[in-house]
């Protein structure tokens, strides 16, 4: 298992624009780490991918995977194995001829051949499919033997590129869960792409939030929900209020705030905040992480609700806190509250937490 780092990774298509496509990333995959690159459409994922799987050189910048410095090497010394949107198989070979296309390319010797394809099979699930044609199986089935096929080779690292964005809902949880146990198995270090954050936060080991080329926040799942870096990542992962309040005082890593009705609340923040007496805090409040107080409650904010809808879990509100829209997803909304209604909400203080802008 080798881990790959990323240096002050750039990637400029065009030099005469400002703009880059990817902008100073550094990042490190953990040897054995299932490591996620989220963001927006044209963030620049794929772009980094490529780099890493050695179809684009950087701009600036190197990467290692393990001791080598493989920023200059071509993609066919770097021993990746690659898995795509589109399963780029061949569609009028077998299953099995598929999956050991890799392998003649490297001249492994057929009898090798024959067995090492069986174990890939075996490994995606697949044993006995080997004499079936590609388009008499399903996406899902198509999909892992692309999986098969990019693990065939033993790779030093897997790359995935929303190997699932063609499957229908049902499928693609089904895969993703097939992914992830079948790279715990083998324990390679993976580097996986989605826009998708929930997929993002239930395959993941770590992720890292990217906007415009740039890195928001490289965290654990837990760490990117609950303590968003920024209003970004607060907006991107699932979903937030991001609330404008005033600091009343600030310590290492807790901000007091006042809430429109004067009542205040401490609330968390990353060490190095820079809050100070008299300042604005933004502070991320999860829809989840609000309940409905009484009308009078100290210490709730209170608005009329401009939107109800009931889900079967939850009853999701949007509340008008003066002028401004806050979405609470609440378990036990009382019985016969409607739209127009005023309300108080409760914020789940050792929730909230303090964004940067
Ligand atoms: N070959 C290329 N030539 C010029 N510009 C490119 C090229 N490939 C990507 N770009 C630009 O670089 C930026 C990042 O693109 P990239 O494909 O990495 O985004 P992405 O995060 O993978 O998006 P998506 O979720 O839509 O796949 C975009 O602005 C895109 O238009
Ligand atoms: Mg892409």
């Amino acid at each position: 298992m080798i881990d790959v780092r990323l240096a002050t990774v750039s990637k400029r298509f065009d030099t005469s624009s400002d703009a880059a496509a990817v902008d100073n990333v550094t990042i490190t995959i953990g040897a054995g780490e299932f490591f996620t690159l989220l963001g927006p459409s044209g963030c620049g994922k794929t772009t980094t991918l490529r780099m890493v799987a050695g179809f684009y050189f950087p701009t600036s910048g190197h990467i290692h995977f393990g001791d080598d410095d493989v920023t200059r090497w071509s993609p066919n010394k770097r021993d990746t194995g690659m898995v795509f949107q589109n399963y780029a198989l061949f569609p009028h070979m077998s299953v099995a001829q598929n999956v050991a296309y890799g392998l003649k390319v490297r001249r492994v010797p057929r009898a090798d051949r024959a067995r090492r394809v069986e174990e890939a099979l075996a490994q995606v699930h697949l044993t006995g499919y080997g004499d079936r044609r590609i388009d008499a199986l399903s996406g899902g089935q198509q999909q892992r033997v692309a999986l098969a096929r990019a693990l065939v080779i033993r790779p030093r690292t897997l790359l995935l590129d929303e190997p699932l964005s063609n499957l229908d809902a049902k499928l693609r949880e089904e895969t993703r869960t097939e992914i992830r146990r079948i790279q715990r198995e083998s324990g390679i270090t993976s580097l996986y792409v989605t826009h998708d954050q929930a997929e993002a936060m239930a395959m993941s080991d770590r992720i890292a939030v990217m906007q415009s080329g740039r890195v928001q926040q490289v965290g654990t799942p837990h760490e990117v929900y609950y303590t968003p870096a920024n209003a970004f990542v607060a907006r991107f992962i699932g979903r937030s209020n991001v609330l404008s309040l005033p600091v009343v005082s600030a310590r290492e890593t807790r901000v007091e705030v006042r809430l429109p009705g004067g009542a205040t609340l401490d609330v968390g923040a990353a060490v190095g905040h820079r809050l100070a007496e008299g300042d604005t805090a933004l502070v991320s409040a999860r829809p989840e992480h609000i309940t409905i107080a009484g009308p009078d409650e100290e210490s709730a904010l209170r608005g009329r609700i401009s939107h109800i809808e009931f889900t079967g879990m939850a009853t999701h509100l949007s509340v008008d806190v003066d002028g401004t829209d806050v979405m609470a997803a609440v378990i036990d909304a009382p019985v016969g509250i409607q739209l127009g209604d005023v309300v108080g909400l409760r914020l789940v203080p050792e929730r909230l937490w303090v964004v940067q802008p």
